[in-house]
């Protein structure tokens, strides 16, 4: 079987390892891939927007099912464009995507199904927004409507931060703005937990807690992600029922409702707060780095799960997650999340030796004469699993020192909620 994957990071290097360990994969074609994906897959030069040329590859190239990693190409529709295919493509259409590509969606369908979040206003105008900032309760949490890469909320104490950030939003800073959220701060912990879907049936997926900020002691601006663990300490049997409850289930019988069906990864980012989750946000696809942690505990052959959730039979498998605890530190730019130096030469990578519960993933990275060099912020993903997380982490941390690579920098307290 010859499958595609689309996307250049961390998770999509996971996704190909695992999918390569499968007898029934023949063969693997990333688009574009990055330098980890290289070696076990074709990385193909086609940019992720351009579905055009994505489907005439796929097509020429006897693609039978098509991974979709990141969110974009999934929001901008890439589902629908291949319905006038014979290729499966594992992810889900334009309209449930929206549950990550507007924040407003997703806010008015839990409010229809009663689903636990943060109370909230739809903004219209800077002037709606000024009033709005005059009755609302501080701290409090201004988002974009739209995808803005991690980017767009801003976490506001007092009128003067709301008002700078309500202006930036309505001025164009993640594209034309019609429209804003304001809402209420939730204090609690943050959990993510993860589901796969088929449109009929769902499964969990595994959970994790990632940390954003890029310093120490979760301090600092807002990364993609600077590493995490799974399964989260908050995770118990009677939190599951609550999450499945009051949040997946309500959330796919709308989507039945609307008259529709989602197949592929769903990303709950949740906070819990005495016991009780509320959802933050959805994301249509799997987390990065959480992917990348979670994977390796896997115990089932993935592109089966994919083949089968594109099939209508998830429900005939049973998805199988080991015992075992993962952790995933990422290694970054120096500079990151800011201005970096790029092509820095990364030479001492293919003289590590992994044990074998360690896996390196690849992600802003790329290959020029031989030589692997940094494309990009988050460069590489070091994991491990094991039953001792700081052992693990100890582990990690002794191997990305080994790789002295002179440009990077990463955060060694990742996991500090279960190892400190
Ligand atoms: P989002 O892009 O919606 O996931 O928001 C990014 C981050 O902002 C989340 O991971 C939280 O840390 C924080 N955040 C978002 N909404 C809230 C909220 N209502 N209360 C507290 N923190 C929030
Ligand atoms: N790690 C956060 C995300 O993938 O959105």
């Amino acid at each position: 079987m010859i499958v595609g994957i689309i996307g250049s990071g961390g998770r999509e290097h996971a996704i190909c390892t695992k999918i390569r360990e499968s007898s029934k994969i023949s063969k693997i074609f990333c688009i574009p891939g990055n330098a980890g994906t290289n070696h076990i897959a074709k990385n193909i030069d086609i940019k992720i927007e351009d579905f055009k040329s994505i489907k005439k590859f796929c097509l020429n190239n006897n693609i039978e099912l098509l991974i979709v990693g990141p969110e974009q190409p999934l929001v901008d529709g890439i589902v629908d464009y291949f319905l006038d295919t014979n290729i499966k493509v594992f992810g889900p259409n334009k309209l449930v995507s929206k549950l990550e590509g507007s924040k407003i969606f997703t806010k008015e369908l839990c409010e229809k199904y009663n689903i636990p979040t943060a109370n909230f206003k739809i903004i219209k105008s800077l002037k709606n927004a000024e009033a709005t900032l005059k009755s609302f309760k501080f701290p409090l949490v201004i988002k974009a409507d739209g995808l803005a890469a991690g980017k767009g909320v801003y976490i506001c104490n007092n009128y003067n931060e709301g008002y700078i950030a309500a202006n930036e939003i309505f001025n164009g800073k993640f594209g034309k703005a019609k429209n804003l959220l304001i809402e209420e701060f939730l204090d609690g912990e943050e959990m993510s937990y993860f589901i796969i879907s088929d449109g009929k049936s769902y499964q969990f997926i595994g959970s994790a807690q990632d940390h954003k900020r890029v310093g120490e002691g979760d301090k600092g601006k807002n990364t993609g992600g600077m590493g995490c663990y799974s399964p989260s300490r908050l995770l118990n049997s009677k939190l599951t029922e609550k999450i499945n409850n009051k949040i997946i289930i309500p959330t796919l019988n709308a989507i039945k409702d609307m008259g529709s069906e989602y197949i592929g990864f769903l990303y709950v980012g949740l906070m819990i707060k005495n016991e009780k989750p509320y959802l933050i946000e959805f994301n249509v696809r799997m987390g990065d780095p959480e992917c990348q942690t979670i994977l390796p505990l896997l115990e089932n052959d993935l592109s089966e799960i994919f083949f089968d959730c594109c099939a209508g039979k998830l429900s005939e498998k049973k998805i199988k997650l080991s015992n075992k605890k993962s952790i995933c530190i990422v290694l970054c730019s120096k500079g990151y999340p800011d201005d970096y130096k790029k092509d820095s030469e990364i030479s001492k990578l293919n003289k590590l030796s992994l044990k074998d519960n360690e896996y390196i993933y690849h992600a802003g990275t790329k290959l020029k004469d031989n030589k692997i060099l940094n494309s990009g912020g988050r460069v590489l993903n070091f994991v491990s699993t094991s039953n001792n997380i700081k052992e693990s982490r100890d582990d990690l941390i002794k191997l990305i020192k080994r790789l002295d690579w002179e440009n990077g920098f990463f955060r060694k307290d990742i996991a500090y909620k279960v190892i400190d």
